[in-house]
C-alpha cells in the first residue's frame, strides 16, 4: 500500500484529527487514534469554493469535489456517479401530517437506491489512492449493494460479508455484480468484528467502513450541500435523520457546519432529530435516559438496514441532537409499516424500511410537539422499497383475484369501493 500519497490525491484534505482529543495525524490508511482510540477524521483547508464554482461541477456529488477528501480530477474516473437525487416538496404528506413545508430528500434514486453509493464513492476513491487492491466491507445490506455495483464500475475486486438473514432483495442485488458476497452466520455487529479482524490480516483489502472510515463517511456530508443548494442555499430549520451507526447524520451536521463557516449559507439554528427502530434503538435509550454513553443491544427489527446494535456515532448524534435542540426518537415496526404506507399514498414514493423509520418518527415527534410543524423541515428517505417487499407484502395486496370478465369485475367492484 501507498502510505504516502500524492500531494493532490485527496483534493482539500490535510490530515486525520481525532475527535476525541485532536491529535492530528498524516493522510493514510488510519481510523483510529493512536493515543486514545478516537474514531479520526479528515480535516481540509478550502479554498476557492463558491456556489458558482460548485454549480460549474457535474450533476453528481463530484460537484462537491472542492470539500471532499478527493483529487480534482474525480469526475473523470469512472464511477456509478450517485448524488443529485431528487428534494421534492411534500405537500400531500405534509397535509395528512399538519404540517406546514416538508421536503424529502428522495436517495432512492441513487444508482444502487440508497445513499451509501454517496459514501461507497468516496471510499473508493480513497482505496485507489491509498493503493489497495480489494473494496470490502461488512454490511447491513445497501452498503453491499453499493460496493459491489461501485467496483464492478470501477474495475477493482470486491469481498463483501453480510448477515445470512438479510432481505433476499439485498442478497441477489449484492451478488449480481460479480463480486465475492459471504453470507455469515450472525448479526451486523457480528460481521463488523469478523471484518475488522480481516482488516487486519488482508493488508491490500480496503474495507469502506472500517480501515478507510474516515474517507468513507465523508460521502455522507453531500447529503447536506445537496439539501442546502437545492433549497436555494439555505439551511432547513429541522431535519431528521435515520441512524443506524449514526455517521450519515454527523456528516449531515457536519456539512451544514462547514457550509456556514465558507459563507454558502447565512448562519442560522437548525435542529437534527434522529430516528431508530425500537428493536434497534440504543441512541434513542441513551438519549431518553439522559446518558452520555450508548449501551449495545441486539437488534430484533424488521429494519434490518438499520439493525447495528452497537453503533460507533452514537455519542456524536446524542450530542448534535442536544446541542442543536433536537431528539432522538424510536419507533415500532407497526409504525414503521404505516408510515411506509402514509409515505406511497401521499408522495408517490415507495421508501425501504429505513425510510419508514424516518417517517414514523417524524409523525411522532410531531404529535408530541417536539418537531414544530410551522418550521421549514427535511426528511431523508434514505433507501428504495423494492429492497424489503416483505416489510409490507402482507399489508400491501390485490383487492381481489378475478375471473377476466365484467361479471366477475361488477361482482366485487362495489366490495372493493369500486362502482
Ligand atoms: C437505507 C439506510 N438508511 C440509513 C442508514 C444509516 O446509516 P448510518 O450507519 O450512517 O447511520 C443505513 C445504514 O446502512 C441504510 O442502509
Amino acid at each position: 500500500m501507498n502510505t504516502q500519497p500524492d500531494a493532490h490525491a485527496f483534493g482539500p484534505a490535510r490530515n486525520l484529527a481525532c475527535r476525541e482529543c485532536g491529535q492530528t495525524y498524516d493522510l493514510g490508511p488510519r481510523y483510529a487514534c493512536e493515543l486514545c482510540f478516537g474514531p479520526l477524521e479528515v480535516a481540509y483547508e478550502f479554498a476557492g469554493v463558491t456556489r458558482e464554482s460548485i454549480a460549474a461541477g457535474p450533476r453528481n456529488i463530484w460537484r462537491y469535489r472542492g470539500l471532499l477528501p478527493v483529487s480534482d480530477r474525480i469526475a473523470e474516473i469512472p464511477s456509478i456517479e450517485p448524488g443529485c437525487t431528487r428534494l421534492v416538496r411534500a405537500d400531500g404528506l405534509a397535509h395528512a401530517l399538519g404540517m406546514r413545508s416538508l421536503w424529502l430528500k428522495d436517495d432512492t434514486g441513487n444508482p444502487t437506491h440508497s445513499f451509501k453509493d454517496r459514501v461507497v464513492a468516496v471510499a473508493l476513491a480513497a482505496a485507489r489512492e491509498l493503493g489497495f487492491k480489494v473494496l470490502a466491507c461488512p454490511s447491513t445490506g445497501n452498503l453491499a449493494n453499493a460496493v459491489a455495483a461501485a467496483s464492478a464500475r470501477g474495475g477493482i475486486r470486491s469481498v463483501v460479508l453480510v448477515p445470512h438473514d438479510l432481505e433476499h432483495q439485498k442478497i441477489t442485488m449484492t451478488a449480481v455484480y460479480g463480486g465475492t458476497l459471504f453470507a455469515v452466520e450472525g448479526n451486523y455487529d457480528d460481521v463488523n468484528r469478523l471484518a475488522s479482524e480481516l482488516a487486519g490480516e488482508y493488508e491490500d483489502w480496503a474495507f469502506a467502513n472500517v480501515n478507510v472510515r474516515p474517507y468513507y463517511a465523508e460521502g455522507s456530508k453531500t447529503l447536506g450541500y445537496e439539501i442546502a443548494e437545492q433549497l436555494g442555499w439555505r439551511l432547513p430549520d429541522q431535519i431528521v435523520v435515520p441512524v443506524a451507526s449514526g455517521s450519515q447524520l454527523t456528516k449531515i451536521d457536519k456539512s451544514f457546519g462547514e457550509l456556514t463557516k465558507l459563507g454558502l449559507v447565512d448562519d442560522k439554528p437548525y435542529k437534527v432529530f434522529a430516528a431508530q427502530a425500537t428493536g434497534c434503538s440504543p441512541v434513542a435509550q441513551a438519549y431518553k435516559a439522559g446518558l452520555d454513553i450508548v449501551q449495545p443491544v441486539r437488534p430484533d427489527t424488521i429494519a434490518k438496514s438499520l439493525a447495528i446494535g452497537n453503533p460507533a456515532d452514537g455519542p456524536y448524534v446524542l450530542d448534535i441532537a442536544r446541542r442543536t435542540g433536537g431528539a432522538v426518537e424510536d419507533v415500532d415496526d407497526a409504525e414503521i409499516v404505516e408510515a411506509i404506507q402514509l409515505l406511497a399514498r401521499t408522495e408517490g414514493i415507495f421508501a425501504e424500511t429505513a425510510g419508514g423509520v424516518t417517517i414514523a418518527v417524524l409523525k411522532k415527534l410531531l404529535e408530541a410537539g417536539a418537531i414544530d410543524p410551522e418550521a421549514d423541515t427535511t426528511a431523508i428517505v434514505s433507501g428504495d422499497g423494492l429492497k424489503t417487499l416483505d416489510a409490507v407484502s402482507d399489508v400491501a395486496r390485490p383487492a381481489a383475484t378475478i375471473e377476466p370478465s365484467v361479471e366477475a369485475f361488477r361482482s366485487v367492484s362495489s366490495k372493493v369501493g369500486v362502482s
